[in-house]
């Protein structure tokens, strides 16, 4: 476990690099898994980072697409630009290595030291393996368990709250909690109802256990799956196989009822609120600020704003420049509320998002690490360099001996199968230097 003096920030003077010998992993040695857990635990925020494509698309770009305006997009929904993946090579699994290696690096938590990632989205990599897998590899995490989370926009603070579950229970000393998107390839770009309201991302946080009182003290989580179809891609499950007809119908985009989604959001996101402030034993006045879902600017005053009479200054909202990134929109958030100085330790925070589902969500956070980061020194920097480049290179092995065994018969008089392809040295987009944030 992590305590008071092993936290980022309070340990830099003695942390010495991002091994296995820095502070943090000090403390979690003797401190495994499956050992009782001792004394109260708790699961502390200690790291976070955020990855977007550098294309911006603004609302100008847009009017060259469809029918719509700048003005009518700035007043409908607050929304000035956004991010966009062009690149091919830019995949939600890309994005969200990155995002999580700037998480790690900022808690100064070498990859192998990771128990468990969770990834959330709804525009995953493949059905199957799940992203959380491919970061995983990417990362070079080879003791942590991977799973994808399927909540929508909610997923984040889903996955915020799986990950305080297990670091309570005491089955994981770190959970990387990662929220990723490429919603731009699910957006139908010739309708003006969707294509102007989402953008690309992904944020991600690691998640500690600690014996400092606070972190993640509370969370809210509901559904009404009665809404589904309000938000929607219809074709390329189980229920709506893909094929050339669904293809060619545009089934495979986000179909959406804005107007009744944005009445429901309305109504959960303060309900939400209230609901896990009330179990955290706070009231809104104890907040410090909060972190909403970055759909619409008009949800947020109607909400937060109007509803719970939380004053602006105590809301931060992003949504101008990166539009509504879904799961990703609150860890990026998250992450330049902290470069505007606006989460200090000891403060009272909270996540609430709603989404596809329906779901909501919200957090209760009490903050408790330094935020002053300060800058990888070189030696660090470079020893991380080496870490992603033999994460990249073990992979290709594990790749390359798989194949030998295919390859070789298992009779030791029978000739190699020579209708199998040897892997290829960038089989994914991971495997090149892209991702990287150092
Ligand atoms: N440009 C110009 N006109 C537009 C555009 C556009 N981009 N989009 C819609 N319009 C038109 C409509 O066609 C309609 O025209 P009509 O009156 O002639 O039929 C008119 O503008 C008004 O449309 P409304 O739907 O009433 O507009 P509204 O004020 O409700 O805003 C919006 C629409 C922005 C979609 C809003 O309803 C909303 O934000 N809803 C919530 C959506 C959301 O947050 N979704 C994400 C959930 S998170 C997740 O899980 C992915």
């Amino acid at each position: 476990m992590v305590d008071a003096t092993e936290l980022p920030g309070a340990s830099k003077a003695t942390s010495n690099g991002s091994g296995p010998e820095s502070a943090a992993d000090k403390t979690t040695a003797g401190s495994t898994r499956s050992g009782a857990p001792s004394g109260p635990r708790y699961a502390q925020i200690i790291g976070w980072g955020y990855e977007v494509p550098s294309k911006v698309i603004t609302n100008h770009d847009l009017e060259q697409i469809v029918e719509t305006s700048d003005e009518w997009i700035r007043t409908r929904t607050g929304i000035e630009e956004r991010r966009v993946a062009s690149d091919p090579q830019e995949t939600t699994a890309t994005l969200g290595l990155a995002a999580a290696r700037k998480a790690l690096e900022v808690a100064d938590v070498h990859p192998s030291k990771v128990d468990l990632i969770i990834c959330s989205t709804s525009s995953p990599e493949h059905i199957f393996p799940s992203t959380a897998s491919i970061i995983q590899d990417g990362l070079g995490a080879t003791n942590a368990g991977a799973f994808d989370l399927s909540a929508a926009c909610s997923g984040f603070v889903y996955a915020l709250s799986m990950a305080r579950g297990h670091i309570l229970a005491g089955d994981a000393e770190y959970v990387l909690v990662i929220g990723a998107e490429t919603l731009s390839r699910l957006v139908d770009w010739t309708d003006r109802n969707t294509c102007v309201l989402f953008g690309d991302g992904a944020g991600a946080v690691l998640v500690a256990a600690s014996s400092v009182p606070g972190g993640i003290i509370a969370s809210e989580l509901g559904s009404d799956g009665s809404g589904a179809d309000l938000l929607i891609v219809p074709a390329g499950g189980s229920a709506i196989p893909p094929s050339l007809e669904t293809v060619s119908s545009g089934n495979h985009f986000i179909k959406m009822d804005g107007k009744a989604v944005f009445r429901f959001a309305v109504r959960v996101m303060s309900d939400a609120t209230k609901a896990v402030l009330a179990r955290a034993g706070l009231s809104t006045d104890d907040v410090d600020l909060v972190i909403p879902h970055q759909a619409n600017l008009r949800i947020v005053q109607n909400s937060v704003l109007k509803q719970l009479r939380i004053p602006e200054e105590k809301v931060f909202v992003n949504l101008q420049r990166y539009g509504n990134t879904s799961t990703a929109s609150i860890p990026i958030a998250l992450c330049e509320a902290i470069k505007a100085g606006k989460v200090k330790p000891g403060d009272h925070l909270v996540f609430v998002g709603f989404g596809a589902g329906l779901t909501w969500a919200a957090c209760a956070v009490q903050w408790s690490v330094p935020t002053d980061r300060q800058e990888a020194d070189w030696w660090r920097a470079t020893r991380r360099q080496a870490g992603y480049q033999a994460a990249a290179a073990r992979s290709m092995w594990r790749r390359a001996v798989r194949w030998v065994y295919q390859v070789w018969p298992d009779d030791p008089e029978g000739s190699p199968r020579r209708d199998i392809e040897p892997p290829k040295e960038r089989e994914t987009p991971l495997n090149g230097a892209r991702g990287g944030d150092d």
